[in-house]
């Protein structure tokens, strides 16, 4: 009883119980916030990450350009009617190369996390130019001109050493090599091993289906087709994913 009396004097003094709560509050921050500063990372690595291949790097600025994270999001959430539906929740680590990341606040077409390997390069291409052609009651717009513009890439090179600047490790071979693997990943003819090396399960193909031109479309279908690729998660044990 003397506990709750003495209480009393708090919560009938104005002055005092904001000193108190101020007080309370700040010792709640510090033990929030104080261990982040201590810890070398807060990100768990994960075997299978890897920095975006050129090609892969320029369709994901396409896919930030043209808005795309309007409608999508790139975060599957652990709840059990995401991961039936999307697959394996997000990992930080997915999103460590990611400049700006991609999570998205509004699903008005569904999560796009790991919907690489889900479709065909040829199914990406028709659903971009029409949506409506592939799935009729789609309300999503169709992208047409990506598939007749020419991918614009002189400047690859220093696309990557701004991923450098903000902590991507690209290598100085991945540098020199910019130009040349961005060409390599999208003509099936060429030899890729180098490149594969480089960006192991960087997808290969004349992704849009014009070898006589590089396009957008190129870039795009790249870019969708490695996401939620890089880590193989039949190797990921799930007492390795809890903290
Ligand atoms: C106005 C909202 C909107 C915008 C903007 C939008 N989408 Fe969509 N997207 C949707 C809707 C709705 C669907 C589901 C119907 C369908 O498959 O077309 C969808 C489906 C998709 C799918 C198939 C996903 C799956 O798992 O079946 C992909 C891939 C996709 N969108 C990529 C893109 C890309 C890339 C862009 C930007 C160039 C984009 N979307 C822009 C609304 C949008």
């Amino acid at each position: 009883m003397a506990i709750l009396d003495r209480h009393k004097i708090l919560e009938t003094n104005a002055t005092l119980l904001l000193v108190f709560s101020f007080l309370v509050v700040t010792i709640g921050g510090i033990v929030q916030i104080a261990p982040l500063f201590y810890l070398e990372n807060t990100i768990e690595k994960v075997e299978g990450m890897r920095p975006y291949a050129p090609l892969e790097l320029a369709g994901r600025e396409i896919y930030v350009r043209e808005g795309c994270y309007v409608c999508h999001s790139q975060m599957i959430r652990p709840m059990r009617d995401e991961v039936e539906r999307y697959g394996h929740y997000s990992l930080a680590a997915e999103s460590m190369y990611d400049h700006p990341f991609q999570w998205g606040s509004k699903r008005t077409g569904p999560d796009l996390a790991r919907v690489g390997g889900k479709y065909s390069n040829e199914w990406h291409v028709a659903h971009m130019i029409d949506p409506r052609a592939v799935v009729p009651q789609s309300i999503m717009p169709g992208y047409p001109h990506l598939l007749t513009t020419p991918l614009e890439f002189t400047d690859v090179r220093a696309h990557l050493e701004a991923n450098v600047a903000v902590g991507v490790p690209y290598s100085e071979e991945m540098l020199e090599n910019a130009a040349a693997d961005l060409r390599t990943q999208a003509d099936p003819a060429a030899d890729s091993e180098a490149l594969l090396a480089r960006y192991p399960k960087a997808a290969v193909d004349d992704f849009d289906d014009r070898p006589d031109e590089l396009t957008e479309m190129d870039a795009l279908v790249a870019y969708l087709q490695i996401l939620g690729r890089m880590i193989d998660f039949a190797d990921v044990r799930a007492e390795d994913l809890v903290q």
